[in-house]
């Protein structure tokens, strides 16, 4: 289970520990300079990081507000911390909070051979409302889901009372 790990919002301090999951994950990483860009240069978007125990960074999201729409930009669990509902979890969390903040839908795009991370989207009540053929410079294509009301979940976790977005 996941228990042990808390859920936080991304700080400057994870920056190296993120990029260097997303450079192990993904064939086609954002740079550092993204993550650090929409930490500190976007005020749209929303970061959140799931620690491991030690304080290792284990999980980590990114995701826009598109007025009322959450838009997921980045999603990932390590290698050595899936199955055991973390992805779920972190990604719930962000849902809450983008239900709190007022939003009424969430999208994404993701790779259609990505069958671990469709299938945790159905878990969460996305489904495929679309396709973007070739999306990704590799080729592949995309397809568009989407949760198209958001639940209205209990309190965010690890957020202090009377804390306001960042
Ligand atoms: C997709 C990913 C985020 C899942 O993270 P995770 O923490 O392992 O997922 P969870 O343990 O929360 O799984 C939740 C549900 O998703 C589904 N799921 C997760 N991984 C799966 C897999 N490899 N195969 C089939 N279903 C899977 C299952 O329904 C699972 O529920 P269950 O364990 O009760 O059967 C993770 O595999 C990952 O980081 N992959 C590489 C990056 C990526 O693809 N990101 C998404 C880009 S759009």
């Amino acid at each position: 289970m996941n228990t042990g790990f808390s859920l936080r919002r991304m700080a400057a301090a994870d920056l190296d520990a993120v990029a260097a999951l997303e450079q192990a994950i993904y064939p086609l990483p954002w740079t550092r300079g993204s993550f650090d860009f929409e930490l500190h240069e976007n005020p749209a978007a929303l970061l959140w990081v799931a620690a491991a125990p030690g304080g290792e960074v284990a999980a980590y999201c990114v995701a826009w507000r598109l007025d009322e729409e959450l838009h997921i930009a980045n999603f990932a669990v390590a290698a050595a911390f899936r199955r055991q509902g973390l992805g779920r979890r972190l990604l719930g969390h962000l849902l809450a909070e983008a239900a709190e903040l007022g939003m009424g839908s969430a999208t994404l795009e993701v790779r259609t051979g990505n069958q671990a991370a469709r299938q945790l989207y159905r878990r969460l009540g996305f489904a495929d409302v679309g396709m973007r053929p070739r999306f990704y410079s590799d080729g592949e294509d995309a397809v568009i889901m989407q949760l198209a009301a958001l639940p209205r979940v209990e309190m965010v976790e690890s957020r202090p009372p009377g804390h306001s977005q960042p």
